[in-house]
């Protein structure tokens, strides 16, 4: 049986219902409340070496904590957005910058966002219960919060066109195939048909983990299914045997208030920026300290540093909220940027998980034929450092499961790391990096144990010196990184992906 429970009722947040989270304060001294102009102009070895596991892991205690907040409501330590554990969070992130003085301008981006809790579901075809039946994330549930009855009727061709389904479909469960257009499409189209629920099955033999996306009056409940567990019901349906089921969603989606901080040196030319960002909230099965908590502390450690500098270039960095939810923040951000503020951002650089256990030194393969001019020598940069550092590395696609994907897609240059997900280590990767072959890169991803003792500090520190690199380098010059190219349309980049989040779309 396919039991998803959690407990999640999304507090609503509101702008005051910040949490009071004691400040860091034992080991920055730096003059507060003006920029040193006598700094000497950032170097990238000096940063680097700034860069130590122990501060690292002095945060990550610290994030583990606030993420001990949503245990109240939760039972169980979690940073989800909604949830005190990512209040608690962007207060942290908040009063580390704030302590810099005026090194910073500070802002908070609230915006609307959905969030989606599943507390129990089931799916029985006939009287088996497949393993993969999975509801989709952001699904409504099952009318009443009830089971549901009907047959399983095949929709046509891939279920993106209202034609594709019969008129059968009303009162029963939509059986459609995967591809083509996003799983919120397909829902759509049964919904209107009036379908009491849908069942998306997959091409490939694997599990389909995705996501709605933004919610739609028409949605219904709606569950992913392997191409290995549909294959005996597809076999039936296209011989024209009847074939039954139950469907049994208990789920509910919220609007919630949450909100990106975002901080920018007052120092450097604010026509030209460099711009870094991690994600703040986790997902609401755990506390997420490696997804995005090393990120997130990465980039702290590293803004707290540089004020030991001075930059030629403005450096922006941002924390993200909603990323688990389909990169919402980072989406809302570029979306409301003026054209003339998206043009002073030459290149975003995307530092999410950065410390898996069972690590490789991943480098998002974001090529100039298929991204913004520029992407690519960010991808060489990091190429070159760990060359310099006698370091392996391997190349991961640039598919849209970070929050790089907004930028991209609207004509600023990104690229980034990671340490690995859910993906699976091979025997190449460990004679490259050490670890264990067979077992993902993060054996907690996603799950309650991704916490303090789900970081491996050596990679965490390589990659958080690798994240300075990029800034110091960035910072001091732009100098033969490519100029924006405002003459490319940036609808060039707006072929659609498979992902657009952790979770597959389409
Ligand atoms: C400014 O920075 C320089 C170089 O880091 C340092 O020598 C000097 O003491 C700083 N001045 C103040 C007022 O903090
Ligand atoms: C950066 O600092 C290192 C170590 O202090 C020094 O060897 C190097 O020359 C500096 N680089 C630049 C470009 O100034
Ligand atoms: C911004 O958000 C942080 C964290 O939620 C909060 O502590 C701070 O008071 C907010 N500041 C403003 C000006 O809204
Ligand atoms: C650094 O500080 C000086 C003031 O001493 C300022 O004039 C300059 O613009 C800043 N930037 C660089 C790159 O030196
Ligand atoms: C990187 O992406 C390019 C296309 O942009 C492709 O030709 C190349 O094979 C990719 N490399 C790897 C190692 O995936
Ligand atoms: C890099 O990978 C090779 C195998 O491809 C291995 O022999 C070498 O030891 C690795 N280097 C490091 C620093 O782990
Ligand atoms: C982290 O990775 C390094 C290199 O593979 C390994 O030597 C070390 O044991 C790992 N640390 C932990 C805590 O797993
Ligand atoms: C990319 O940048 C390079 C170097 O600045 C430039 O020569 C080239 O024309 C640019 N290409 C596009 C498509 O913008
Ligand atoms: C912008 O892209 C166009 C078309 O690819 C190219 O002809 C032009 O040289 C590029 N301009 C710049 C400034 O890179």
């Amino acid at each position: 049986m396919v039991f998803y429970s959690g407990f999640a009722l999304c507090a609503a947040l509101t702008g005051a219902t910040a949490l009071q989270i004691p400040l860091l304060s034992s080991y920055y001294q730096a003059p507060i409340g003006h920029v040193n102009e006598t700094n000497p102009l950032v170097n990238s070895t000096e940063l680097q070496d700034l860069i130590s596991g122990d501060r690292l892991m002095v945060r990550a205690k610290k994030l583990y904590e606030i993420a001990k907040l949503g245990e109240e409501e939760y039972n169980h330590p979690t940073r989800v957005i909604g949830s005190a554990g990512h209040i608690g969070t962007l207060s942290y992130i908040y009063e580390t910058i704030l302590q810099l003085g005026e090194y910073y301008t500070i802002s908070n981006q609230s915006f609307p966002a959905v969030s989606g809790n599943v507390f129990e579901s089931r799916l029985v075809i006939g009287d088996g219960v497949p393993k993969s039946a999975a509801p989709m994330g952001l699904t409504p549930p099952t009318k009443h919060k009830e089971p549901v009855h009907g047959d399983l009727v095949l929709v046509s061709n891939d279920g993106c066109q209202a034609s594709d389904f019969p008129d059968s479909v009303a009162g029963n469960i939509a059986f459609i195939k995967r591809g083509v257009c996003p799983f919120g499409t397909k829902s759509e189209h049964a919904g209107r048909k009036g379908a009491v629920a849908a069942v998306v099955y997959n091409y490939e033999k694997d599990p389909v983990s995705g996501t709605l996306g933004t919610p739609s009056p028409d949605h219904i409940a709606t569950f992913g299914l392997s191409g290995e567990d549909a294959e005996p019901t597809l076999k039936k349906l296209e011989k024209g045997q009847r074939v039954d089921g139950i469907a049994y969603i208990d789920a509910e989606v919220n609007q919630i208030l949450t909100n990106n901080i975002i901080a920018q040196t007052t120092e450097g030319d604010p026509n030209n920026c460099v711009m870094l960002g991690a994600h703040s909230d986790s997902v609401t099965e755990g506390p997420g300290i490696n997804d995005d908590g090393s990120g997130t502390i990465s980039l702290l450690e590293v803004a707290t540093q540089l004020t030991k500098f001075n930059v030629s270039n403005c450096v922006r960095f941002a924390w993200w909220a909603g990323e688990e939810e389909g990169l919402l923040g980072s989406d809302y951000y570029v979306a409301s940027l003026p054209e003339k503020e998206n043009k002073k951002i030459r290149l975003f650089m995307d530092y999410d998980m950065m410390a898996s256990p069972n690590f490789a030194y991943q480098i998002y393969n974001a090529t100039n034929a298929l991204n913004p001019n520029g992407s690519e020598e960010l991808r060489d940069l990091y190429i070159k450092w760990y060359e310099d550092q006698g370091l392996n590395y391997t190349f991961i696609p640039f598919d849209g499961r970070s929050d790089y994907d907004g930028f991209i897609r609207n004509g600023i240059p990104g690229g980034g790391i990671a340490t690995g997900a859910e993906g699976i280590k091979t025997k190449e990767e460990v004679e490259q990096f050490g670890g264990k072959a067979g077992d993902w890169y993060d054996p907690c991803y996603h799950q309650l144990c991704d916490d303090l003792g789900n970081v491996n500090v050596t990679a965490w520190v390589v990659n958080t010196k690798l994240i300075a690199h990029s800034v110091a380098t960035y910072a001091a010059s732009l100098k033969g990184f490519p100029e924006r190219n405002l003459t490319v349309a940036s609808s060039a980049y707006n072929e659609e992906t498979k992902y657009h989040g952790p979770k597959l779309f389409a």
